[in-house]
């Protein structure tokens, strides 16, 4: 265990958000993508991404695969290992925030307990939850990744919506049914909610 003690960090010496966020002409924000897997938010965020970048906003995507596949490599999809995934995303979040740049986050994130901290981590104010709904039958017949199979025939244990929870959002900024719109509309749909807060 650490002695806080003996850390010191540094942050008020460098430069601020602020000087970032000028530097770039755009003020950062966090959005947060919740659903189950395969609902859509990385194809969503792949397009957003590049419709952002179009309009000379820099971004950043944080995707579950990815994320696991490096920094969160040593996790399982237990309860505590999900915690522990979303609170060193969060942290990560405000690396970039600081840093003057949107983040889009593709996590499952299942519960309420864990977008709050991932909420109370990043900051009310930056914070910007998205549910990608698609319901579990509809996630299950896209099967993009094979894993719908595997986990109804027993092969993967904890499986968010099968034997692990997915507690949708109360009260998220915007809502999105993939099963409704075109990638392409779901896209629009976010891009418009938030380009006023973002562009300077
Ligand atoms: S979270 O629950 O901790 O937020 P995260 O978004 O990082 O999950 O990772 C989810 C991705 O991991 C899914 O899109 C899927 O590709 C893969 N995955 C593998 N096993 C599971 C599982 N048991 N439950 C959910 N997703 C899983």
């Amino acid at each position: 265990m650490q002695n806080d003690n003996n850390i010191h960090p540094i942050f008020g010496r460098l430069l601020q958000r602020e000087d970032k966020e000028s530097l770039l002409k755009q003020k950062s924000i966090c959005i947060w993508m919740t659903g189950l897997s395969g609902s859509g938010k990385s194809t969503i965020a792949e397009g957003l991404e590049k419709k952002l970048h179009q309009n000379g906003i820099l971004s950043m995507v944080l995707d579950g695969d990815n994320i696991r596949s490096g920094i969160n490599k040593n996790l399982s999809f237990s309860e505590e290992d999900r915690t522990e995934n979303i609170r060193r995303i969060a942290e990560i979040n405000k690396l970039f925030l600081d840093c003057g740049i949107i983040t889009i986050n593709c996590f499952v994130s299942p519960t309420l307990d864990i977008r709050e901290q991932a909420k109370n981590i990043i900051g009310d104010a930056d914070f910007n939850e998205i549910y990608i709904n698609a319901s579990f039958d509809e996630c299950a017949k896209r099967d993009v990744k094979g894993l719908y199979a595997k986990a109804l025939k027993g092969e993967i244990k904890n499986f968010t919506g099968l034997d692990a929870p997915f507690e949708a959002p109360k009260n998220p900024s915007l809502e999105i049914k993939t099963a409704e719109l075109s990638i392409e509309e779901s896209i629009d749909k976010i891009y418009n909610h938030f380009i006023n807060k973002i562009k300077q």
